[in-house]
């Protein structure tokens, strides 16, 4: 019997994905989507690219959502931590960065407000965290530039092969990651031939997230470098990320590190040797695309990851994650096949 599921802020871009999402999977069936402002439209109206399914968005209140199986929360931090906790279903899964943190002194620095106790993290990818999500009844998803630096450094960290010390990142993406509401830096004839960094200076709030990721992954002390730069194209994520090596560490070590990391996982290619990751080839999808390169001048290693910020780096990791807390495989309903040019 198919799951009943409710979306709160389906009429964002997170939440948009997630409907086009869960309508594709065999075992979801998308009964209620919410909204804020625009509750009471038609999805279709906020979304065009939906208008099939039908469905008019509701208000977000724990009484519209109750009485679901499974609830997303695509909405403003902030928001879903009240609200999580008012919540019936069997499994809740926020989008949001409510429930990522675990030290409430870097949700105080880089968010601040109310501390929400965190959820199970969801990434797969991460040590031992397939088990726990597979028990899990509250998950919280990943950011989508967290998701792009951890899996770029994940199998480095984990064999120890470079200085966690000493990584930098520097991450193209695109302008949907900022969301649908209406904002005069993101309007087309500012972001349209132009490229523009943000959040310089470490003060990008996925920053104490990626410290967290990286410390599972075995790292003592973590200094990060990280720096976005808004690029004019509407989805995706293309992230260089570099770290000195360890001494002795080699190019082929390196290599099949990687290999071997993400040797079962059914979303991350290492490409051929000679193939840099583009975001255009995993737009839609759920793929991540790395590829390692090791500057011997620099005696840096350059890990590049592509993922499709509203893929991989959200709806996506939600649908995934609740694959795996509902006893599903984990890549039900969910594609590795971009949608290129
Ligand atoms: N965009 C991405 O690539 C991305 C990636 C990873 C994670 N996320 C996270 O996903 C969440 C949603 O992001 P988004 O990009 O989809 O944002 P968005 O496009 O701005 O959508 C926000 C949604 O939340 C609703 N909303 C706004 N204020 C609300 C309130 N006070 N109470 C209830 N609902 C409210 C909006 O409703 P109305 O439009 O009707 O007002 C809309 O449905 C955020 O926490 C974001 O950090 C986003």
């Amino acid at each position: 019997m198919s799951r009943r599921v409710a979306i709160a802020g389906a009429s964002g871009y997170a939440g948009g994905e997630l409907a086009r999402l869960v309508t594709e999977h065999p075992e979801l069936d998308l009964v209620t989507v919410t909204a804020n402002s625009n509750a009471g439209k038609p999805l279709g109206e906020v979304h065009p690219h939906l208008a099939a399914l039908g469905l008019t968005l509701r208000e977000t209140t724990p009484a519209v959502l109750n009485g679901h199986d499974v609830v997303f929360l695509a909405l403003p931090h902030g928001t879903s931590g009240e609200l999580g906790d008012a919540l019936d279903a069997q499994l809740v899964v926020d989008c949001g960065a409510d429930h990522r943190l675990t030290d409430e002194s870097d949700w105080a620095d880089f968010y601040g407000g109310v501390f929400s106790q965190p959820w199970v993290y969801g990434m797969p990818e991460l040590p031992e965290a397939t088990a726990t999500l597979s028990d899990a009844t509250r998950i919280a998803v990943p950011g989508c530039n967290a998701t792009a630096v951890t899996l770029g450094f994940a199998p480095l960290v984990f064999r120890g092969l470079v200085d966690t010390t000493d990584l930098v990142s520097v991450l193209a993406v695109g302008v949907s990651g900022a969301g649908k509401s209406l904002r005069e830096d993101l309007l087309a004839s500012e972001v349209l031939g132009s490229a523009s960094a943000y959040a310089v200076g470490g003060s990008h709030r996925h920053n104490p997230e990626i410290r967290q990721n990286l410390q599972r992954l075995g790292a003592d002390e973590v200094t990060l470098s990280f720096t976005p730069i808004l690029v004019p194209m509407a989805r995706g994520i293309l992230a260089t990320n570099t770290a000195t090596l360890r001494g002795g560490v080699t190019a082929t070590e390196v290599r099949s590190a990687i290999d071997v990391f993400y040797a079962e996982n059914p979303f991350i290619t290492l490409l051929p040797e000679g193939r840099q990751p583009r975001t255009a080839d995993v737009l839609g999808s759920n793929a991540t695309h790395l590829q390692v390169v090791v500057d011997e001048r620099a005696n840096r290693v350059v890990v590049t990851a592509a993922i499709d910020n509203l893929g991989k780096g959200t709806a996506g990791a939600a649908i995934q994650s609740t694959n795996l807390a509902l006893g599903f495989p984990e890549s039900l309903g969910l594609s590795v096949i971009g949608v290129a040019p």
